[in-house]
């Protein structure tokens, strides 16, 4: 995997290092939605080895500490997931999810991605933290496919959510440079 970054306005993206600290410290900022602990120690394991987007401010020295992180999974050739995402609460709602999953997308399309899906806490939990995330990935152009209490377990609900990923037009997506992408 090669180390590059890219310019998301007031945002800088890094794709390609991975550092399990870094999202280890972000999600123990987020208790709220990362409070189980089984969880967390899960999701810093597959920091060591996935796909991974980090956002820093755009003027900050590159190894600063990052304040989102995204990882990714690409499950086929068609079809990819977004496994984790985490925004240092301090900067909720000032365009750092957004920067991270414009990033990704651009990648997956010129890698010729078709689908993008990502699992969150269902609608039927009352938890109001996960009400914004869902607003967030709606706002992202996430659509709803299918609520179940079967894959997390029946206090948690798992709402899937996909996005098909914009194709350029007339074309099959391989006229962008490929990125390669695990
Ligand atoms: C969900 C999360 C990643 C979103 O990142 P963010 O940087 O706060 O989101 P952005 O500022 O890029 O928001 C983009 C758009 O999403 C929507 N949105 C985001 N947060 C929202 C909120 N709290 N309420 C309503 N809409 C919201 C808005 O349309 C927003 O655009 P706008 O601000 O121009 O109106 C972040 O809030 C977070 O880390 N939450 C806690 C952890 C979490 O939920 N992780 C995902 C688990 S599946």
């Amino acid at each position: 995997m090669t180390d590059c970054s890219e310019h998301q306005g007031k945002w800088s993206i890094t794709f390609g290092v991975n550092d399990a600290d870094a999202v280890d410290q972000l999600l123990r900022s987020l208790p709220n939605w990362f409070g189980i602990e089984a969880s967390n120690r899960a999701y810093v394991e597959s920091a060591r080895t996935l796909p991974t987007y980090f956002a820093r401010e755009a003027n900050s020295a590159a190894d600063s500490e990052p304040v989102g992180v995204l990882l990714a999974q690409r499950h086929f050739p068609e079809a990819a997931e977004i496994h984790l995402m985490a925004v240092a609460p301090a900067l909720h709602r000032h365009g750092v999810g957004r920067a991270l999953v414009q990033a990704l997308e651009a990648h997956l399309v010129a890698d010729g991605c078709k689908l993008l899906q990502v699992k969150t806490l269902g609608p039927s939990h009352p938890d109001e933290g996960y009400k914004l995330t869902r607003q967030f990935y709606a706002s992202m152009g996430f659509l709803p496919v299918e609520e179940t209490f079967d894959l997390w377990d029946a206090q948690n609900p798992c709402l899937i959510l996909v996005k098909p990923l914009a194709q350029p037009a007339g074309s099959d997506g391989t006229a962008f440079a490929r990125t390669t992408f695990p």
